[in-house]
């Protein structure tokens, strides 16, 4: 039987991969509420569709800061891809270009960046996690810089480690020969420890954190790359953000993965839109995007409708990867913009620009 959806590919991810490597994708902080709230807050959205318009073209090209993207669907950042296969990151590149979107790179990637921006087909984001070793991150922005990365992206909601348990349970660590190449020899090694997970014990030595929005201003004096900020729910934090002279914010909450009982991203994305229009930034010159518990096409429409510019998408591409490598993951994204142009047409929108200027009107919350 064919795979039809995303969840047909965490099925059969699950099915693959070692448990210790599904446990580590697929988990969440704590008792996982965010984690499973990210995805059901979608599912209490529903859409309030337009009917007897023209819908027999459907373009889902969706402009972002210096590119146009195929589809309003970006690889949000993810580490280890070379627990999932072999190829890694270089996979993930190709298959983030195939369908002509972007790579967002975790620092916590398992192939060095230089190598996955040669293999890419599209363009590749960074993702920075700020270490205690200011030298030491403001090199991973040069050399980000240098290889042809084309942006910047600032995690700021995991200074200190959320605790996923499963990964204490598991004892996680990085197999033989799979380390962090983007990072020198001890700042590389994701090792066992004597208890719990042993990237929970990286994170506590090795993140900075004292990180704080002045040092925005030290990372943009650090590049010519635009700077987006990862990891932000709360209105102020959209207005500071938008005031930082970043040039854009992503809506996340690390996938559920850092402060359990914080709110689904869906349900967070209004309060930011409210604080970044407060700051008084332009929508389309500082872009918003949200990640967290996309899974359906319908969940994209629902994002653009609420005024996201796009959305990201973590641990399904990680599933495509575990099943089929460049090709799973390559299918994973192809159809969620199959799903995406279908639930756009049902709409009656026929473009990303009529479907955010559609807006809220198309979604429906019943009374409670
Ligand atoms: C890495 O960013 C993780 O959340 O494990």
């Amino acid at each position: 039987m064919s795979l039809l959806n995303l969840a047909d590919f965490r099925r059969a991810a699950a099915e693959r991969l070692p448990s210790m490597a599904f446990d580590y994708y697929a988990s969440g902080a704590r008792d996982e509420i965010t984690l499973r709230e990210n995805r059901e807050a979608y599912d209490r959205i529903k859409l309030r569709y337009r009917v007897l318009r023209d819908i027999s073209g459907c373009s889902l090209s969706t402009p972002l800061l210096a590119h146009e993207l195929a589809l309003p669907v970006l690889v949000a950042p993810t580490a280890f891809h070379r627990l999932a296969c072999d190829e890694g990151e270089r996979a993930t590149a190709r298959a983030a270009g195939a369908v002509g979107t972007v790579l967002i790179l975790s620092t916590l990637s398992t192939t060095a960046m230089e190598d996955v921006v040669e293999a890419a087909a599209g363009p590749v984001w960074f993702q920075l996690y700020v270490y205690r070793d200011r030298a030491a991150t403001a090199d991973l922005v040069k050399r980000a810089e240098a290889a042809g990365c084309a942006a910047i992206v600032l995690t700021v909601d995991a200074q200190v480690w959320g605790v996923r348990e499963r990964d204490v349970r598991n004892q996680f660590a990085l197999p033989e020969g799979v380390g962090l190449p983007n990072l020198t020899a001890d700042a590389g090694r994701v090792g066992q420890v004597e208890a719990g997970s042993g990237l929970a014990a990286y994170v506590t030595r090795m993140f900075d954190p004292a990180l704080s929005w002045d040092d925005v201003d030290w990372l943009r004096g650090l590049t010519r790359l635009p700077v987006l900020i990862k990891g932000v729910v709360h209105p102020d934090d959209g207005r500071l953000a938008a005031e930082s002279g970043a040039a854009g914010v992503i809506v996340s909450n690390h996938g559920g993965r850092q402060l359990d009982t914080s709110p689904a991203t869906i349900d967070a994305l209004p309060g930011v839109l409210e604080g970044v229009r407060a700051a008084g930034a332009e929508p389309a010159a500082f872009p918003v995007l949200v990640d967290g518990g996309i899974r359906r096409g319908t969940d994209v429409v629902k994002a653009l409708a609420l005024g996201a510019d796009a959305v990201c998408v973590g641990r399904p591409v990680l599933w495509g990867l575990a099943v089929d490598g460049e090709a799973g993951a390559t299918r994973v994204l192809a159809l969620l913009g199959e799903e995406v142009r279908n639930a756009m047409q049902l709409c009656g929108v026929t473009s990303v620009e009529a479907l955010r200027s559609e807006g809220p009107g198309l979604l429906f919350r019943p009374p409670t």
